[in-house]
């Protein structure tokens, strides 16, 4: 059975920690899903994970919605979020509608994802209201990459700290079902997540939100070169790609592979037509 955006609120209130973790493609949410998490993010870090853009900013609201029908079509547990990509919900409500339809519709999710706190709060009464659930971004949006100056820390000052508290509040009045906090003190974290009533959802906020999410590429250990410091590996998927894709290559230049047992047989009697 999916989970609903009344689950996830639920587990708010048990206090049972929620995990999300991103997927782009039909065979990785498979296992995803079998693993049993709460929540895939079909996100914006598509991107930079898998299509080898240089910045979130690139990414089109075709390309999540392409990458989303692939994770709907093979996972049946989780709540699906599509992640509304740069400047297809800020130039106004009517867009941000147009684009959260699509996501639903096209992408087969349940629900969208927007980056901003107080400015976007139209958007996201526009886009519940019309019955589509919205989950909140606030702190690091990397949309926001030129203007914030970097991938730096949010919310570490009394202003920028304010920022961010008034964001997520004015989500959640908004109507936002849930709220990513991303890269800000794990104090100030925790200050939301105690004064908010919709889930918290962590990524380098420290552990006293209500959940956590990370890219599907950092915990299992996809890329060797280069690990964020919210994250941490809990796998080596590159080293066993490349043993594969080595130990392949080593037994077709060596003639091991394949053997007929990897082929198919034929009779006697065609082999002989064919020598007339
Ligand atoms: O696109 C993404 O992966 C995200 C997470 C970092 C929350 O927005």
């Amino acid at each position: 059975m999916r989970m609903t955006t009344r689950d996830i609120r639920a587990k708010k209130n048990s206090g049972e920690k929620l995990v999300m973790v991103t997927a782009y493609d039909a065979s990785t949410a498979r296992i995803v899903d079998q693993a049993g998490v709460d929540m895939i993010l079909v996100g914006d870090s598509v991107g930079t994970n898998v299509l080898g853009l240089d910045s979130e900013t690139r990414v089109t609201l075709d390309d999540v919605i392409h990458h989303a029908r692939a994770v709907a079509r093979s996972t049946a547990n989780p709540l699906l979020v599509g992640d509304l990509p740069f400047m297809t919900f800020r130039v106004s409500t009517e867009q941000a509608l147009a684009a959260s339809a699509r996501m639903i519709q096209e992408g087969r999710v349940q629900a969208v994802k927007l980056e901003g706190g107080v400015e976007v709060t139209p958007q996201v009464e526009a886009i519940t209201t019309a019955g589509i659930p919205v989950m909140g971004h606030v702190g690091l949006t990397p949309q926001s990459v030129n203007e914030l100056g970097g991938y730096r820390a949010q919310g570490r000052d009394s202003e920028g700290a304010k920022a961010v508290v008034d964001g997520a509040l004015a989500l959640e009045s908004a109507g936002a079902f849930a709220i990513v906090l991303e890269s800000i003190p794990h104090r100030l974290a925790g200050w939301i997540t105690e004064r908010t009533s919709v889930p918290t959802i962590g990524i380098g906020a420290g552990p006293h939100c209500d959940g956590q999410v990370q890219v599907i590429h950092d915990i299992a250990g996809w890329n060797p070169d280069f690990l964020p410091r919210h994250a941490k590996r809990f796998g080596n998927v590159a080293e066993e790609f490349r043993r594969a894709v080595a130990g392949y290559a080593d037994e077709v230049r060596g003639g091991s592979f394949p053997t007929e047992r990897h082929s198919f047989r034929i009779s006697n009697s065609v082999m002989e037509d064919l020598q007339d």
